[in-house]
């Protein structure tokens, strides 16, 4: 594991652009698995100053996305879909029969069949939740869960009820991708910004690979790359 510590969030999100950007034009062609939230944010804005300026091109790319909520109206502006279209696949040259979410169709775990099918996930960019959550693998999530519909934590729901005019607002379920689908990704990138995060981080990185912190699997990944800020990284009490 590579760990990557930068001064602030705007050196996270250049750090994150560049590997993810090499990446992009190394294999055009490639399958790039996307998060949500605040986190990646910047990342995708210098994603687009990218494609803006002619250093990489998305228009041969398959995307996956980590998770959806269940139960928003299609259109939806908090539903992962519609961020994803104002953060990034809006703004670039992203073919839109390239772009996938998980569905909570009758068996959502086929997303995990049409990722191999389309080869693999070749980069999957991750955030961490507080709770030590990635994608919607809450705390207890097995190891070897697929793709499939859950129920948010309570601490979930809190954390992002920033986004909706009420926490009861949040929905309640979402779909994701599960642990196991998230580690036969080639390559993951975690990225952590900000306090808040820092114990998660510390947990996941350093703590025993349990299934009650969900982002400790990352630990036996064999290229996994994670991109920090010093608040995040203020737990880890160590100089690696
Ligand atoms: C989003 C996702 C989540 C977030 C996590 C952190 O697709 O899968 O695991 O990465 O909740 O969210 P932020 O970045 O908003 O702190």
């Amino acid at each position: 594991m590579i760990i990557g510590r930068c001064g602030d969030y705007e050196s996270v999100s250049i750090f994150a652009a560049d590997l993810v950007g090499r990446a992009i034009s190394k294999k055009p062609h490639g399958v790039f698995g996307f998060a949500t939230g605040s986190t990646p944010e910047g990342l995708y804005k210098l994603l687009v100053a990218r494609y803006q300026h002619g250093e990489i091109s998305f228009d041969q790319m398959t995307t996956i996305n980590l998770d959806e909520y269940v139960g928003l109206p299609p259109g939806h502006e908090q539903s992962y879909a519609a961020f994803m279209q104002q953060h990034l696949f809006g703004q670039v040259n992203i073919r839109p029969e390239s772009i996938h979410f998980p569905e909570a169709g009758p068996d959502p775990s086929e997303f995990d069949e049409f990722i191999r099918n389309a080869g693999g996930i070749d980069l999957q960019i991750l955030g961490i939740g507080a709770n030590g959550h990635i994608g919607f693998n809450e705390p207890g999530s097995s190891f070897h869960s697929r793709t499939r519909v859950v129920s948010l934590a309570e601490s979930t729901i809190r954390d992002n009820a920033r986004f909706f005019d009420s926490p009861d607002d949040v929905p309640r379920e979402a779909v994701t991708m599960g642990i196991r689908t998230i580690m036969n990704a080639r390559k993951i990138v975690l990225l952590a910004s900000g306090a808040g995060k820092a114990d998660a981080v510390a947990r996941c990185l350093r703590g025993p690979q349990t299934e009650e912190v969900p982002g400790s699997c990352l630990q036996a990944h064999p290229n996994v790359t994670v991109i920090l800020d010093h608040a995040a990284a203020s737990k880890l009490n160590d100089k690696n």
